[in-house]
């Protein structure tokens, strides 16, 4: 997809036109207040709105959020099953914003294991946002990077069983074709929130070259300021890609 607009990630060039969160830390902010790991999913919910309203400012335009790992589901049942009606609830209360924003929402991620209801309002906040053209936000929900690679092969691997596909033509443009990232471009910049630096299982095959920010800031403490912060580092960096600068 094409070049960056210039920004207000002004360092030396352009800020990440892409800009991918984990999302994490949550229940060790609860925990510092001495209250359930839920009300640290709440809290983490309500940042989301500035974060995303701050992206038409910073010229970012695609923002993907993980909200739920296919791992996440070895959590107790009390946290899954809140997290679960928290995503409703989230879905519902943000809908006509998201839509009045301007804001093209997506979901990526396995649907199988999500109840009904919960699926029922993801489709109709896609679909309600469907014609929208400014902040491109795509939320990972039952979401895992061998997951999804795993289902695009299992595609692939369909669609050369039915003649579609010629096996001597699949390279590397072939393959993210069946991802569920296949309309969006890579991710220039990731951020990992609480101070772990691993990845998770996040958009292992779109990251290959993605600069990466850990930082120390637990979820629901992550401000516009800082998202600001980390597109002026970013503007700064030098990707090579694997060249030599001339
Ligand atoms: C991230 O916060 C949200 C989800 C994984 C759903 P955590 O719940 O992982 O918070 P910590 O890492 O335990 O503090
Ligand atoms: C990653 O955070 C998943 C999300 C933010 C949704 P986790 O807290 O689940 O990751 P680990 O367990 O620290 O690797
Ligand atoms: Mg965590």
């Amino acid at each position: 997809m094409g070049v960056s607009e210039p920004n207000a990630g002004s360092g030396d060039r352009p800020g990440p036109r892409h800009v991918a969160i984990i999302m994490d830390g949550n229940g060790r902010w609860a925990q510092a207040r001495g209250r359930p790991r839920l009300f640290g999913h709440h809290a983490g919910a309500k940042r989301v709105r500035e974060i995303v309203e701050c992206c038409p400012d910073l010229g970012v335009k695609y923002l993907t959020i993980f909200a739920f790992s296919t791992e996440n589901w070895k959590r107790t049942q009390v946290e899954v099953a809140g997290l679960m009606s928290l995503f409703r609830r989230y879905i519902s209360k943000e809908m006509n914003a998201l839509a009045a924003q301007n804001v093209r929402v997506r979901f990526i991620g396995d649907r199988v294991r999500l109840d009904a209801k919960l699926i029922d309002l993801m489709d109709k906040l896609e679909c309600n946002t469907a014609g929208n053209d400014g902040t491109h936000l795509t939320i990972a929900l039952n979401y895992g990077g061998r997951d999804e690679v795993a289902r695009a092969t299992k595609r692939l691997a369909q669609d050369v069983a039915a003649g579609k596909l010629d096996p001597e033509k699949v390279d590397e443009e072939t393959l993210p074709r069946y991802l569920d990232t296949h309309v969006l471009p890579d991710p220039d910049l990731v951020v990992r929130t609480s101070g772990e630096a691993r990845i998770s299982n996040f958009l292992l095959w779109q990251s290959a070259y993605a600069e990466y920010e850990f930082i120390d800031t637990l979820w629901p403490d992550f401000s516009k300021e800082e998202l600001g912060r980390l597109c002026t580092n970013y503007g700064k960096r030098d990707r090579r890609f694997g060249a030599v600068k001339t």
